[in-house]
């Protein structure tokens, strides 16, 4: 009716119809000069390429190792994330070196492989983080716009609140709708599994309210008590930043798929400005270049990221020269400070209900109408969120907080679906185990990402969380294990509990630290490998703008720059930093 409303709603048209060109092999690229690569996409790298691309002049170049998420049907199933996660096809398939503080045993490293990276496979749940978190972020790097007040726009923007699809369960007090965003392109919503658990947990709350108070929203800045989870799904479906970013983008957005980048070259001879990428898509096979007119985005990943850059000459010069690679630029952060937390599986026989569900009848709802058991992830939907006291045993010491401040919990509880006990815990008939990942989520432990001598860009780099190498963080994982046993010791759970526990809740104190010594394993939201650092600053691999210290034309966007990881798991964090480093890029160049 009006010609300018219909001017809009022509155009809007145009852009639904529009999504990124995806291209197989290097040899199908058309001969295009990009403003921007992209190397990887992943988590960060698809939604960094998404905002480039909003602007139609910027031609944006994606380059992904792995497939299109399209290609495997169970990234859009909530409930089989697992059967993602374990697929080798659309894995890096990485060990780390032998935990020497942790029963010396070499741990599985997953990566995803594939568009969306770890954002297509991962176990969906959203949580922010304490604003601490970012606040310690913001004084360490010396940059406000780090700070939760600053970010919390850009956490805002990337989010887009959605209910499940299934009206028998409410989500009313399970979440506050004031602290969340509207209109974004992550899809998040608390869809749960209708167990008894959850109501146990609740009661439990009210008995126990000092240590485990009610949570109503464990993403308004103070993740501290019990509450229900929140999840990167969108009416049953998976969301992801493929499905809600690079999905979305006009047709000036390209994305190269199963190519590996193997380096990263000046683009001038002996020049420190680079923005040339080099790639291939096998080890003995030819490589390619693509230069930027504008600037290259590193996206690869915590352990990807450092590698790509070690492999170009970027790095601590003289560990460079120690496996034959020529230092392009000194930079001594890139894979120093790699940490994750450091995660110990307890199980408790319990009398709760099995939760095991018929797959192919569910995955037949799911394909009706996206509810039913499969349209929530594969674990229980609370979470426990514990802040240790100030004179709490880890730091009768003298030790530090590590923490970012008081909003900051010490301890997760990740509940993990009941099943049937494991073997050599004999429950009786009809019993199961339920297994509770305990988490000491700011861990004080530094590892590093490094090459062995002689490797290539196909091969994978030394992994070393370094776990456990701090006392403190197997203090704290004890009396995170104490703080679990005193839930489950509720008078909500009495006749619930009974039986052997692993470990068993009269084991002494130095038999549960013998058990977290054998037995912790990385919670795989490694953080810090190309950690960011002040201006100015000798540390740090990255300024506050995201530039690599002693580079031109070439940032860092992805979980590798963050200086501490989040008190949480860590998607929603590189969303929110995606979002904010795409701005300050755009403004750069005055868009
Ligand atoms: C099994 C698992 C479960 C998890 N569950 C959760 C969860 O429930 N909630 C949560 O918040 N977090 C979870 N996480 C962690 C979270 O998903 C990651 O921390 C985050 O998504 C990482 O984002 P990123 O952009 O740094 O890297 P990624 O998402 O890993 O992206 C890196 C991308 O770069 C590509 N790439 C790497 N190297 C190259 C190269 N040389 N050439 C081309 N492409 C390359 C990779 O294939 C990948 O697509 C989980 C992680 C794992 C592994
Ligand atoms: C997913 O994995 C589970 C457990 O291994 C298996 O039972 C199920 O059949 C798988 N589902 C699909 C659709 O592959
Ligand atoms: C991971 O292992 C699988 C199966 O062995 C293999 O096909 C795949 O190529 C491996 N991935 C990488 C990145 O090496
Ligand atoms: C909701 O509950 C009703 C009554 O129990 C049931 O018939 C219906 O199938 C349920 N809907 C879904 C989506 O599960
Ligand atoms: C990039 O590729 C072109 C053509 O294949 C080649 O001539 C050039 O030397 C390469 N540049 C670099 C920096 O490798
Ligand atoms: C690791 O980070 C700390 C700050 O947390 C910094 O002081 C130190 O210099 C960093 N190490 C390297 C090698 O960059
Ligand atoms: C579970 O085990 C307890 C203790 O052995 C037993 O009393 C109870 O009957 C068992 N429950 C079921 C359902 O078998
Ligand atoms: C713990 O309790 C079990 C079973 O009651 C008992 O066999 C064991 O000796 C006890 N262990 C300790 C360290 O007290
Ligand atoms: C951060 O914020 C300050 C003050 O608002 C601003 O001057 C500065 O340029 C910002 N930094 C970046 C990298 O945008």
């Amino acid at each position: 009716m009006f010609p300018a409303r219909r001017g809009i709603y022509l155009v809007s048209l145009i852009q639904a119809a529009l999504c990124a060109v995806q291209f197989q092999h290097p040899n199908d690229l058309p001969g295009v000069q990009y403003d921007f690569v992209v190397v990887g996409g992943g988590n960060a790298g698809a939604v960094v390429a998404t905002r480039l691309g909003g602007n139609r002049d910027f031609k944006v170049l994606v380059i992904e190792a792995g497939p299109s998420n399209d290609a495997v049907f169970a990234t859009q199933v909530p409930g089989l994330a697992q059967n993602v996660s374990g697929l080798p096809l659309v894995e890096w398939n990485y060990t780390t070196v032998a935990q020497t503080h942790a029963g010396g045993k070499a741990d599985a490293y997953g990566r995803a492989m594939l568009l969306g990276g770890c954002t297509s496979h991962n176990e969906l749940v959203y949580t922010r983080g304490s604003r601490d978190d970012y606040d310690r972020w913001a004084s360490v790097v010396g940059d406000e716009n780090l700070s939760w007040d600053k970010l919390l726009p850009y956490i805002l923007k990337a989010e887009k609140w959605s209910s499940p699809n299934d009206p028998n369960l409410s989500e009313e007090g399970h979440f506050d709708p004031s602290v969340h965003g509207l209109d974004g392109k992550l899809q998040t919503s608390a869809p749960y599994n209708p167990h008894p658990l959850n109501d146990l947990l609740l009661e439990t709350t009210k008995e126990l309210s000092d240590e485990f108070p009610f949570l109503l929203d464990l993403n308004d800045g103070r993740p501290i008590g019990i509450g229900w989870q929140q999840n990167t799904i969108g009416k049953g479906v998976r969301s992801s930043s493929a499905t809600g970013y690079l999905s979305s983008t006009g047709d000036n957005v390209h994305v190269l798929l199963n190519t590996r980048v193997t380096r990263i070259l000046p683009t001038t001879y002996g020049g420190t400005d680079i923005r040339t990428v080099e790639f291939a898509t096998d080890p003995k096979g030819p490589t390619y270049n693509s230069t930027a007119t504008k600037e290259v985005i590193i996206s690869g990943g915590v352990i990807n990221t450092p590698q790509i850059l070690l492999n170009s000459g970027i790095g601590p010069k003289e560990e460079l020269a120690a496996v034959g690679i020529a230092s392009i630029v000194d930079n001594p952060g890139i894979g120093k400070n790699f940490s994750d937390q450091s995660a110990i599986s307890t199980l408790f026989s319990t009398n709760l209900p099995s939760d095991a569900f018929d797959q192919t009848a569910a995955l037949a709802e799911w394909s009706k109408s996206h509810t039913g058991r499969l349209a929530d992830p594969p674990h229980m939907s609370s979470l426990g969120w514990v802040r240790l006291p100030a004179d709490a045993n880890p730091f009768k010491d003298g030790s530090p907080d590590p923490t970012g401040g008081p909003n900051s919990p010490h301890v997760e509880l990740f509940f993990y679906n009941v099943r049937p006990p494991p073997d050599g815990v004999d429950n009786g008939p009809g019993n199961t185990s339920l297994l509770t990942i305990v988490v000491n989520l700011n861990p004080v432990s530094r590892g590093s990402i490094t090459l062995a001598p002689g490797s290539s860009p196909f091969d994978a780099p030394v992994i070393d969380p370094n776990l456990l190498a701090s006392p403190l963080d197997t203090a704290i994982l004890l009396e995170g294990i104490r703080s679990a046993q005193r839930l489950f010791s509720s008078k909500a759970f009495s006749g619930r509990m009974f039986g052997t526990a692993l470990p068993p809740s009269n084991a002494t104190d130095a038999a549960v630290v013998d058990f977290i010594q054998q037995n912790t394993t990385p919670f795989l939201h490694g953080v810090g490998s190309c950690g960011m650092g002040p201006r100015n600053a000798n540390w740090g691999a990255v300024d506050p703008d995201f530039k690599v210290k002693g580079a031109k034309g070439l940032r860092i966007v992805d979980a590798s720059i963050f200086p501490y990881v989040t008190s949480g798991h860590t998607q929603a964090a590189v969303y929110a930093i995606a979002e904010w480093a795409s701005e300050i890029i755009k403004e750069s160049w005055n868009q």
